[in-house]
């Protein structure tokens, strides 16, 4: 047995480097497996292990006949995330969850727990677990969201690789706050002061001035004092920017985006879906059109549903879930007031009141996934809404070159990657949608 795996493959090419997920195209054959002792059962002259590898588990089955009583004694003994080595034939078992079981030939420890693993069998509680992420991260539930998360950014990508859209990094440290300057995050920057990026947009926007068609994926950071399922002080957002659109192009791009991040992802990991248990009827209806209300009908429904409500109220998750609760999916709320949105959002030509700007809500209580707007062409109305937030006008100087050199109508969106990965894999809180989450008490491990 190789130690050492060659990780150049997918895992399917050759018996020596198969992984657990690709283990039906090795029936009847000997494979070589890598991973941990998920759990060890035995009675007598046989044992059962469970083994890890992180892409899936499998029965180990070993006994004294078929690798002898040195290497049985090994087998029985080993415990919890012992790091093993085994080799073994590849069996159909129709009691196995994957279909296959492994009849070991060969079994060695790779290294044994210097400790016991603090994470048992027992129930934990969530903050217990938070301080043990590095090791919860190996439980079948976060290695599932986890799956799912990846599977999620991998469609992001591809939607938009696919349709012409430029990835455009953005930066992180920036001389100015984009979604108001509450919750910036300042930082030491030499002999001045940076803060830590909010979102990516406003770069965006110079970029889709350059490249027509961009979007920007990236950590954004929000010293949010907010402590609620929804928040964290650092979470990754998509934003496409479009040169030459407006906000009925930007519902459109929206609605589409996200029947297609939905429902690929049920597609390409039902497995893990079923493993967290999460009902699919809900996200199989998560299809065009979404349905799309103003503003102004919003606060009726809040009115109507006991949760009083007037104009120039901003909704909290509360009224994002009444809301919702109305429709069997995405709910497309736009055209908010002016005097509650960012500075960058387009004045609406017949109302100037308002703003062109559209909240995408989540079904079942996820509150809003996506913000975006239509953004400000016009020279003197977004310096007039640059003042009026207090911003300096100095520090936005290349920002009005974008109005001043050849200014379009345009318009984009940044959705929320936890709050989409909450939704879809049915997790409560945002903290188990990200591999290590930042709140604002928890910033170890
Ligand atoms: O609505 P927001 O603040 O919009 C923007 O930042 C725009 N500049 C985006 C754009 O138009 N390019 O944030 C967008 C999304 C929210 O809908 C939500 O999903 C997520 O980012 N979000 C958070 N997710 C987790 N924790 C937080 N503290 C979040 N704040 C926003
Ligand atoms: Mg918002």
């Amino acid at each position: 047995m190789n130690l050492f795996r060659n990780a150049t493959d997918s895992g399917k090419e050759s018996p020596d480097n198969a992984t657990i997920d690709q283990i039906s195209h090795f029936d009847q054959k000997t494979v070589t497996l890598r991973g941990w002792v998920s759990s060890i059962r035995s009675s007598g002259k046989i044992a059962f292990l469970q083994l890890r590898d992180g892409t899936g588990i499998i029965q180990c089955v070993g006994s004294i006949q078929d690798i002898g009583e040195e290497k049985f004694e090994k087998l029985k003994s080993s415990t919890l995330e012992t790091a093993v080595l085994v080799s073994g034939e590849v069996k159909k078992d129709t009691r196995s969850k994957i279909g296959f079981e492994i009849g070991l030939k060969d079994f060695e420890i790779v290294s044994r727990p210097l400790e016991e693993y603090p994470i048992g069998k027992k129930e934990h509680g969530v903050a217990f677990l938070m301080e043990q992420r590095h090791l919860w991260l190996r439980s079948s539930r976060q290695v599932a969201i986890l799956r799912i998360r990846s599977e999620i950014i991998r469609a992001i990508r591809d939607y938009f690789d696919g349709r012409g859209f430029y990835l455009m990094d953005s930066p992180i440290l920036t001389p100015n706050s984009c979604e108001g300057t509450s919750t910036l995050f300042e930082t030491p920057y030499f002999d001045d002061k940076a803060y830590l990026t909010q979102s990516g947009q406003l770069y965006g926007e110079a970029s889709a001035m350059a490249l027509g068609k961009i979007y920007v994926f990236g950590p954004t950071f929000r010293a949010e004092k907010s402590k609620t399922r929804r928040h964290l002080t650092e979470f990754w957002m998509v934003e496409p920017e479009v040169a030459f659109m407006d906000i009925n192009g930007d519902m459109d791009l929206a609605e589409d985006f996200i029947e297609y991040i939905v429902q690929r992802t049920i597609k390409n990991r039902r497995a893990e879906l079923e493993i967290l248990e999460r009902d699919l009827t809900p996200l199989e209806r998560v299809k065009k059109p979404f349905p799309r209300i103003l503003y102004s009908e919003a606060v009726d429904i809040l009115n109507k549903n006991n949760k009083p409500a007037k104009f120039g109220d901003d909704f909290g998750g509360d009224e994002e879930t009444v809301i919702s609760q109305q429709f069997d999916r995405p709910v497309m709320i736009h055209h908010y007031p002016k005097a509650i949105k960012a500075f960058y959002m387009k004045e609406n030509d017949k109302d100037p009141t308002l703003v062109n700007c559209v909240d995408v809500i989540a079904p079942e209580g996820y509150g809003e996934i996506i913000g975006g707007s239509q953004r400000e062409d016009d020279m003197e109305k977004i310096k007039a809404r640059i003042k009026e937030h207090g911003l300096s006008e100095d520090a936005f100087k290349w920002y009005l070159d974008l109005r001043r050199f050849g200014s379009v109508p345009h318009a984009g969106f940044g959705l929320g990657l936890e709050r989409t990965v909450a939704w879809i894999t049915g997790v409560p809180h945002v903290r188990e949608t990200i591999p290590f989450p930042r709140l604002m008490e928890k910033i170890f491990p």
